[in-house]
């Protein structure tokens, strides 16, 4: 993977909330999307558009990724939201997010449409990026070709709420374990998005979790989609922030560990080190596979701005 932004906390921002707006602004998230979507109501949408233009202008975000989430492709909404927003604030934003993305096509009326604007306003030509929210059937069967549908591109977003919804599960739980079933009911729909989001070079971004007071759980489930190698998750309240951060970023001894082994076998493999493909760090063998593994979970640690603990010593 190419060097992606950090989105281990990708904090929801309703439009429609002033003192929300001003107070994301301050807190340690590595995204935020100020949304216009499901957090806003119908009549509260074009006011929202209003706030949204001027916080990107006007706030300091700070080093985060700046995202607006639009109305999805069914509603009536959707068009004036990208026109207005990039019209507004294009050169001040990151990315859109489309919500419930079922075929390739939505993709692509966003990213041409993104590309006349652009045009018109004189801003750089696919710099604006592209955040896909798949939530329900359709996207996900489709998701390949959503992943691959427009080189602006940058995440796949599992959206569990609507995606609950759309396929009749059982639960109101969003994101929790279910007693009847006895495994992850997400697992499927989470490796699905991880896969086609590898394929292209995509981060994979989890989605909500709705018990905000609950930040034991919102760590237990955020815990299940970092192990399969998710890069990060929605945070719905202020106190999701740093469990999300910590989640997604590896732990200090397994970052110690990945820059030992790349470190490790930097010498091995050298004419110093005798030429080796495989070779021994402690009383582990490391070879070609085990650098690839270490340079993700090195990433990752870099990217968290997380630092040595240790160093590499090369044997006598
Ligand atoms: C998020 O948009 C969700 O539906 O879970
Ligand atoms: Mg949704």
């Amino acid at each position: 993977m190419g060097a992606l932004r950090p989105r281990r906390s990708c904090l929801a921002v309703p439009g429609s909330s002033l003192k929300m707006l001003e107070k994301a602004q301050a807190l340690p998230a590595d995204q935020v999307f100020l949304d216009l979507e499901d957090a806003v109501a119908p009549l509260a949408k074009p006011e929202a558009r209003k706030n949204i233009v001027a916080a990107l202008n006007e706030g300091d975000w700070g080093a985060k990724t700046r995202v607006v989430r639009v109305n999805d492709l069914t509603t009536p909404w959707t068009y004036r939201d990208v026109i207005e927003i990039v019209e507004g604030a294009g050169a001040n934003l990151d990315c859109v997010m489309l919500p419930k993305v079922q075929t390739a096509e939505h993709v692509t009326w966003l990213d041409l449409t993104l590309t006349q604007l652009e045009r018109s306003l004189g801003l750089p030509v696919g710099r604006i990026g592209i955040e896909a929210q798949i939530e329900n059937a359709r996207g996900l069967v489709n998701v390949d070709a959503i992943a691959a549908a427009s080189p602006r591109i940058e995440t796949v977003i599992f959206g569990p709420a609507d995606f609950m919804a759309s396929i009749n599960m059982k639960s109101l739980a969003v994101g929790a374990l279910h007693p009847d079933y006895p495994g992850d009911p997400y697992h499927y729909i989470l490796m699905r998005i991880l896969m086609a989001a590898r394929t292209y070079d995509l981060q994979a971004i989890d989605g909500p979790f709705l018990q905000i007071r609950d930040v034991d759980a919102f760590r237990e489930v955020a815990k299940r989609s970092a192990a399969l190698g998710f890069d990060g998750k929605w945070v719905l309240h202020p106190g999701q922030i740093d469990a999300a951060n910590e989640v997604y970023s590896p732990s200090q001894t397994d970052y110690d560990h990945a820059e030992l082994i790349l470190d490790a076998y930097k010498h091995f493999t050298s004419e110093a080190g005798g030429k080796l493909g495989a070779a021994m760090l402690g009383d582990e063998m490391i070879d070609e596979a085990s650098r690839k593994m270490a340079t993700v979970i090195a990433a990752k640690g870099r990217a968290a701005g997380m630092g040595r603990t240790s160093s590499f010593t090369p044997p006598e």
